[in-house]
């Protein structure tokens, strides 16, 4: 059977919505939240994680390894998010060393790439053309998302891929329509709001 359509809220930093919906079957919704969030995640939603340490364990203070992240029982990890590429100075070298921490501690990573340069060959990979992330809920891809994916799914044969860029209750049924290789979304300021989200979940569901 084909795994459900995978959605990832990304809270990113900001103020944690209170949801207020059921899931539908077809559905997998996960949350990526704050570290101190993860835990307390109801339990219909699957634990995902924002970031995780290129540290596997030790003296590093601050740090939130894969370890710790499995043993509270996240599923998923971004890597890589453009904020953390934009912001921190990540690097695919960097992303490859956390891939590893997660794949050890059994944990599926979500690559995010911008482009094709910042991919690191993983079973998930999340499509986040610069242009189109956090813009307001607006969504300006400069390139056609099936396009690039067709792409990359030549290159990566064995990847599932996930888009994000201001996915939204108005665009997310035609996204899925234009591009049959999307196997999920990546939310992050639609998230924020329940009603917003719940209709993007049902959209999908539809
Ligand atoms: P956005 O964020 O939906 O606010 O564009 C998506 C993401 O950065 O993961």
């Amino acid at each position: 059977m084909d795994p459900k359509f995978l959605i990832v809220a990304n809270w990113k930093a900001d103020e944690p919505p209170v949801y207020n919906f059921t899931l539908p079957d077809s559905i997998e919704v996960a949350i990526a939240a704050p570290f101190p969030l993860i835990a307390g995640l109801p339990n219909q939603f699957t634990k995902a994680a924002q970031d995780v340490s290129v540290f596997a364990s030790g003296a590093e203070t601050g740090e939130v390894t894969a370890k710790i992240l499995a043993q509270i029982g996240v599923k998923y990890c971004l890597v890589g998010h453009s904020e953390r590429r934009r912001y921190f100075g990540e690097t695919n070298e960097q992303v490859q060393q956390k891939l590893s921490n997660i794949l050890q501690n059994d944990i599926m990573p979500i690559v995010c790439a911008r482009s094709i340069e910042d991919i690191v060959p993983a079973d998930l990979i999340m499509y986040e053309p610069s242009e189109a992330i956090s813009s307001n809920g607006e969504y300006h891809p400069a390139k056609d998302i099936n396009e690039t994916l067709t792409d990359w799914q030549q290159k990566f044969p064995k990847s599932r891929f996930l888009y994000g860029g201001s996915v939204n209750p108005q665009n997310c049924k035609l996204l899925i329509e234009n591009c049959k290789l999307l196997s999920g979304f990546v939310v992050g300021h639609a998230s924020l709001d329940s009603t917003s989200f719940s209709a993007i979940i049902n959209a999908c569901a539809a």
